[in-house]
C-alpha cells in the first residue's frame, strides 16, 4: 500500500513534500476523478483536516465531487457560501471563523474555519477545493500557496 510520507514539521515544507509525492503518484493518471480523490486522500494523510473535498462546476452550479468527511451539501449556487463566493470572485478565500462569514453554508456544526481554492482549467474555474477544520484560524497564506499549487495537478 502506498502512503504519503511527510518528514518535516514545518507547514510550508510539508506542502512541498506533499506536492512532490503527488506529482509522482499522479504522473500517468489522466482521469480527473481519480486525481481529485487521490489529492483528497493525500491531504488528509498529511494534515488530518476535518473535511476535504471538491465541488465541480456543472451547468453553472457547483456539484459535490470526491470528498473525505461527513456529508457535504450536494449543490451550491454561484455567489453562495464560501465555495460559491470563491467561484464568483475567482480567488482563494480564507475564513478564520465561519460564524463571521455572511452566508456561510454549514454542512457540519464541527467546522470552525475554512479555505476554498479555485481549480482552473485553462482560464476558467472548473471546480473548487474546499477544506474545513474544527479549530478556528487554521488556514493562512501558506495553506493558500500550497493548495493552489496542488490543484494545478488536476487539469494538466
Ligand atoms: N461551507 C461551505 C459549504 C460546503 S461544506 O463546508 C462541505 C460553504 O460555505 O460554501
Amino acid at each position: 500500500m502506498q502512503h504519503i510520507v511527510i518528514s518535516s514539521q514545518n507547514k510550508k515544507e510539508k506542502y512541498d513534500e506533499l506536492y512532490q509525492q503527488l506529482v509522482h503518484i499522479l504522473h500517468s493518471e489522466k482521469d480527473v476523478i481519480a486525481r481529485m480523490s487521490t489529492i483528497c486522500s493525500a491531504i488528509k494523510e498529511a494534515f488530518d483536516f476535518y473535511w476535504i473535498g471538491f465541488y465541480r462546476v456543472v451547468d453553472n452550479e457547483l456539484v459535490v465531487g470526491p470528498y473525505i468527511g461527513t456529508l457535504g451539501c450536494l449543490r451550491i449556487q454561484k455567489g453562495k457560501g464560501v465555495c460559491g463566493t470563491a467561484w464568483k470572485e475567482e480567488k482563494t478565500i480564507i475564513v478564520k471563523d465561519v460564524n463571521n462569514f455572511e452566508g456561510h453554508i454549514a454542512c457540519s456544526s464541527e467546522s470552525k474555519s475554512e479555505i476554498v481554492v479555485p481549480v482552473f482549467k485553462e482560464n476558467n474555474i472548473a471546480a473548487v477545493l474546499d477544506i474545513d477544520h474544527t479549530e478556528y484560524a487554521t488556514f493562512d497564506e501558506i495553506d493558500q500557496y500550497g493548495l493552489e499549487k496542488i490543484v494545478t495537478l488536476i487539469f494538466i
